[in-house]
């Protein structure tokens, strides 16, 4: 819709003020309007979205629903002399019905949308448009009362309330608990988010705004200022999967997080998902730093110069907590058996460490043995009592 009928049909609006008819323009899409009822289906990579419309009438006429459930109205953010209404609407995840009726029964606007990160691209219905809102195109009804301007001190505000994004944006960072100092605390958004528009696949209406241009690989934005952090990644011998593809945001939420270190969930939890390990947790017996310091109470989410991201090579690590053992040195688990060797008799590809015998995670078995009887573990590697490497 073009600004002069879009003006038009404020005018008209106003006609029908007197039948308080409330018509509400998406800016976001430019061939939404009141006749246009096709139910649109629409994929947010955001938990909320925000309609911005333009109101004649009382505003208690007025009822947006999300999944029948009413947006509460002081939600609503009214400007009288404009007649202008917003409302930031949080999304479930996955699909949300978003319906909007006016004087009862009238129905204004209904339209499907569906919630799911731009990690999870392929669970999103193929018929599900992706939504990016800042081309200059959806901003320009916006410039009569927001700056959307970049300027020279965006990247670095004096206060948030000086940002740019703060106005629109703020809502995004209230609360959570633990917030990245460089997103919620500073505003310095621009580190990150590219100023200039740029085309990119979902360019539907122009160049776009604040995009990442990185995709997921965004370890350089990281380690702009996480400079430690990437002399620390790449002194690494071994380093963990997601790191070398500069996927930090795969564990980390660029802006804050419920959980510490700005992780996307419970540590273990995300490993476990991850690598499909749910059944770790299920056996019988499960070690006890698994429970208590979760992965990372061995493993180094990033990397570290011996094999599986151990702080030191295996023996070593399991020594750590167990000096009883060390000092048991090759005596263990009988008199003169060495517990280390250059090679695994099952495992060739691999030493002889405790982990031979031993699953570091958990077991159905006692100890966490890879047998229940101590004579079917002997005959996994000795067979009449010889060494069957
Ligand atoms: C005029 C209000 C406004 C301002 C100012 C604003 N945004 Fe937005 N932004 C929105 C709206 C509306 C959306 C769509 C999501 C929604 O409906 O809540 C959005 C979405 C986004 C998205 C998702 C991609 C897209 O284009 O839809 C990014 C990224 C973003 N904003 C970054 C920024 C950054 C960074 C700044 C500051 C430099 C900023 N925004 C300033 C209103 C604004
Ligand atoms: C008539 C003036 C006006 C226009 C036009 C306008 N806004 Fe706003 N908007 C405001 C005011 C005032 C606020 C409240 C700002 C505050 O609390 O600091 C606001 C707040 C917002 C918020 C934050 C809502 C929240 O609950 O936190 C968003 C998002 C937003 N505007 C988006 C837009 C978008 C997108 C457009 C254009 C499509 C737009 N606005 C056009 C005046 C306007
Ligand atoms: C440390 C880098 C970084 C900073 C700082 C940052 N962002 Fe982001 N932001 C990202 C990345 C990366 C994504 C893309 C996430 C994705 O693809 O899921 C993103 C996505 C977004 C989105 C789209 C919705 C979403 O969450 O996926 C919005 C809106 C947004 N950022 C707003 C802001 C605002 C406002 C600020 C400043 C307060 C800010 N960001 C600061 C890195 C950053
Ligand atoms: C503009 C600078 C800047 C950028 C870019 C930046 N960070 Fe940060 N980050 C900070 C600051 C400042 C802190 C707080 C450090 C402190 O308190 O010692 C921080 C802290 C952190 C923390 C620790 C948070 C906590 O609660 O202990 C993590 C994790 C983190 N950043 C991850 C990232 C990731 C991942 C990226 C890239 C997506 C990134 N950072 C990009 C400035 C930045
Ligand atoms: C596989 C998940 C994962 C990836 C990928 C990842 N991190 Fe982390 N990160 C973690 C976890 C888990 C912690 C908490 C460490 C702990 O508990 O010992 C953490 C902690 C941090 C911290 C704060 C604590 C510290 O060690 O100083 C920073 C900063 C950080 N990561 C930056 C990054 C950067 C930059 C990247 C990308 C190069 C990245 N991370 C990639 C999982 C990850
Ligand atoms: C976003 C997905 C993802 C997350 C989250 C993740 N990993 Fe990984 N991990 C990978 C990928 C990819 C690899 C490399 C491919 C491979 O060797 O399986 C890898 C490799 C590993 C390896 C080495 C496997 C081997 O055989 O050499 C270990 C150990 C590991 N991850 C542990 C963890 C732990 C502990 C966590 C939680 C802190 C974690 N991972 C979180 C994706 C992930
Ligand atoms: C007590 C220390 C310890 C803890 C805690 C621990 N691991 Fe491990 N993990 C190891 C050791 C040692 C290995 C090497 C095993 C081997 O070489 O056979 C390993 C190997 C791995 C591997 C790669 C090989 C494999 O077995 O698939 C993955 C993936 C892994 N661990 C994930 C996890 C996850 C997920 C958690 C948390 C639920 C976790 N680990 C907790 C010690 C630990
Ligand atoms: C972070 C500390 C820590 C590390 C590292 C660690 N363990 Fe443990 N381990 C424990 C704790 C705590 C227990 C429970 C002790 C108890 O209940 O008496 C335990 C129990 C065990 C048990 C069972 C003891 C029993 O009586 O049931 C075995 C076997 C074991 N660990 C082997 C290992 C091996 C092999 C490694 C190296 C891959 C290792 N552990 C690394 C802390 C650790
Ligand atoms: C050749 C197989 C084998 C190797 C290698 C091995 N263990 Fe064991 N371990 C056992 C057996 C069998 C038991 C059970 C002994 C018993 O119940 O008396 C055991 C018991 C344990 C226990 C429990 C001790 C207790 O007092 O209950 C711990 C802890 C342990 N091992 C740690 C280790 C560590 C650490 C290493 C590597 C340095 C290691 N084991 C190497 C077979 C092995
Ligand atoms: C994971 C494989 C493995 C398991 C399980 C295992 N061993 Fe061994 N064992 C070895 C290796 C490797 C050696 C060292 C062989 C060598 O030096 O040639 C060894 C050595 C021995 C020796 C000393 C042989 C010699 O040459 O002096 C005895 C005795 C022995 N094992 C008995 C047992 C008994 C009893 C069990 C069951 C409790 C057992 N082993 C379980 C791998 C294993």
């Amino acid at each position: 819709m073009n600004k002069h009928s879009e003006r038009s049909v404020r005018m008209m609006v106003k006609v029908l003020l007197i039948v308080f008819t409330v018509i509400i323009f998406f800016m976001s899409d430019s061939t939404a309007n009141a006749e246009h009822r096709e139910i649109r289906k629409i994929w947010s990579s955001e938990s909320h979205i925000t309609w911005i419309g333009t109101i004649a009438g009382p505003i208690e006429n007025l009822i947006i629903t999300i999944n029948n459930k009413p947006v509460a109205s002081d939600k609503l953010i009214l400007n009288e002399y404009t007649e202008s209404v917003h409302v930031r609407i949080p999304l479930e995840y996955g699909v949300s019905s978003l319906v909007s009726v006016v004087d009862g029964d009238h129905l204004l606007f209904k339209e499907d949308l569906f919630y799911a990160s731009t990690f999870e691209e392929e669970l999103v219905p193929e018929e599900y448009e992706f939504n990016t809102f800042h081309t200059e195109r959806n901003e320009e009804p916006c410039l009569a009362c927001h700056r959307l301007e970049v300027q020279e001190n965006d990247k670095q505000p004096v206060s948030p309330a000086e940002s740019i994004c703060f106005p629109c944006h703020k809502q995004k960072f209230s609360g959570i608990e633990f917030q990245h100092k460089a997103a919620g605390v500073n505003w310095e958004c621009l580190n990150c988010h590219q100023a200039e528009a740029v085309e990119t696949d979902y360019s539907i209406n122009g160049p776009i705004k604040f995009v990442i241009m990185e995709g997921m690989a965004v370890a350089p934005l990281c380690y702009d200022c996480h400079k430690d952090k990437k002399q620390e990644h790449d002194q690494y011998k071994y380093v963990h999967g997601p790191v070398a593809m500069q996927g930090c945001i795969m564990c980390h939420d660029p802006h804050g997080s419920n959980d510490k270190n700005l992780l996307l969930m419970e540590v273990s939890t995300m490993c476990i998902n991850c690598h499909d390990l749910q059944e770790m947790m299920e056996k019988n017996k499960v070690h006890k730093p698994l429970i208590k310091d979760g992965c990372t109470g061995c493993h180094d989410p990033h990397g570290s110069n011996s094999r599986v991201f151990l702080p030191r090579d295996i023996i070593s690590t399991c020594y750590i907590c167990h000096p009883k053992i060390e000092k048991l040195g090759n005596n263990h688990p009988i008199m003169g058996h060495p517990v280390s060797g250059p090679e695994d008799p099952v495992n060739h590809d691999r030493q002889f460490t405790c982990v031979s015998c031993h699953n570091p995670h958990s077991s159905e078995f006692d100890k966490f043995l890879a047998a229940d009887e101590m004579m079917m573990l002997c005959i996994r590697c000795h067979i009449n009592g010889n060494n069957t490497k």
